[in-house]
């Protein structure tokens, strides 16, 4: 059996430029400095540094399996020479992800997101990594439900044999800390019946029934609970392998096109609509929003990652960038004027999150104030 390469990403938020917008660019120098330096080493065979508004995430490849103490600390260590810089300069929430003095052998729980997976690499092996910014794990749901679970979205469900056996899905309920598997298609319309419950539910992994093996795998760290208090929406990533039996690379974007609105935006405490777009055009300059949503592809090549660049490159890569197109201007044009909808309904529900999930809330100050005034109702 050929050895398994694992994809690591590993996302953070460690400081950004006039508020929640964007890392300054000496900090991504800085984590692709790192990143090269443990390539040279050996601990990874290659990576990629990128960005979604003011997450950076560091997407690698190695054949040290998942939770690997080594390549864990290598996120860690690069997102903390970037908090160095981003103190330096007073930027915007310098260290904002970095929950712990020091590391302890895994990043879960130290503050940054981590989604990995790892698999034998087939002869053609095409990935896709979505970028999201403003917004929680189970925004990944809604989409991913319609690309494994709707044969009237994707088409391959039922014309492509291997597809069509279904898929495997595990939820996580992220409030009580428990784990399910339940298998699509048998099972669809009870794994519907949880995810819609965003609030609590999110798909964690999908794996191939026809042993093709992981499909995608999401980071759903929940920082907020994390941290034991409101510090951030998640900002997930959501690592996909794509084709001949699973998704193709079309089925998975496709879903994007429909307007979809998810919990994050201003102060993780608003409902906005997805807007999908490049890395270079996902700043938030809208009410600290619209939530963003970036699609970057590769071709895994031997543990490494091939864009549109000379084989064998490591580190500096041109990836597929989907969302950047025209083509996309009619979904994003739709998601300014869903926002701009919602925005209509200033702080009241459902324009704003349920109790629960706001991440801002003024609510037990008042109530405490009014402790003398409170009457019962006659
Ligand atoms: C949302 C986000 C921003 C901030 C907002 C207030 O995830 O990052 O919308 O919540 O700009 O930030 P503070 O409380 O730092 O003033
Ligand atoms: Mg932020
Ligand atoms: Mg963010």
């Amino acid at each position: 059996m050929a050895e398994k390469v694992t994809i690591s990403v590993i996302k953070a938020d460690v400081g950004s430029v006039c508020g929640h917008t964007r890392p300054h660019p000496s900090m991504i120098e800085k984590c692709k400095e790192t990143l090269a330096d443990a390539a040279k080493q050996g601990i990874i065979e290659d990576f990629y540094v990128t960005r979604v508004g003011d997450d950076i995430n560091l997407f690698m490849s190695h054949y040290k399996g998942e939770n690997n103490a080594e390549v864990h600390k290598l996120g860690w260590d690069a997102f903390t020479e970037a908090t160095k810089l981003a103190k330096q300069m007073k930027l915007y929430g310098a260290g904002q992800d970095i929950l712990t003095d020091a590391f302890s052998g895994n990043i879960k729980g130290a503050g940054p997101g981590s989604a990995e997976m790892s698999f034998e690499e087939r002869p053609a092996e095409p990935v896709i990594f979505f970028m999201a910014d403003k917004t929680e794990p189970s925004a990944y749901s809604l989409p991913l439900s319609r690309i494994y679970l709707d044969p009237f979205t994707t088409t391959g469900l039922v014309i492509d044999a291997k597809a069509k056996k279904g898929f495997d899905v595990e939820i996580h309920d992220v409030l009580d800390h428990k784990k399910v598997v339940m298998s699509s298609p048998e099972e669809t319309l009870s794994i519907l019946s949880l995810l819609g419950d965003t609030s609590r539910y999110a798909i964690k992994r999908i794996t191939s029934r026809a042993g093709i093996g992981p499909a995608c795998v999401v980071s759903t760290d929940k920082l907020n609970l994390t941290a034991g208090k409101y510090v951030g929406k998640d900002d997930p990533v959501c690592v996909c392998r794509a084709q001949s039996g699973l998704p193709s690379v079309g089925e998975y974007l496709q879903v994007f096109m429909n307007t979809m609105l998810v919990a994050g935006w201003m102060r993780g405490s608003h409902y906005g609509a997805w807007y999908p777009c490049s890395p270079d055009n996902s700043d938030p300059t809208y009410f600290d929003g619209p939530p963003r949503i970036c699609a970057l592809g590769f071709q895994m090549c031997n543990g490494r990652f091939q864009g549109l660049e000379k084989y064998g490159t490591v580190g500096d890569h041109v990836p597929m960038d989907f969302f950047k197109g025209a083509e996309w201007d009619y979904v994003r044009q739709r998601a300014v004027k869903a926002s701009k909808f919602m925005r209509s309904m200033g702080p009241f529900m459902p324009a704003i999150l349920g109790p629960e999930e706001m991440e801002y809330t003024s609510r037990p100050a008042v109530l405490n104030e009014l402790k003398q005034r409170l009457e019962d109702l006659d």
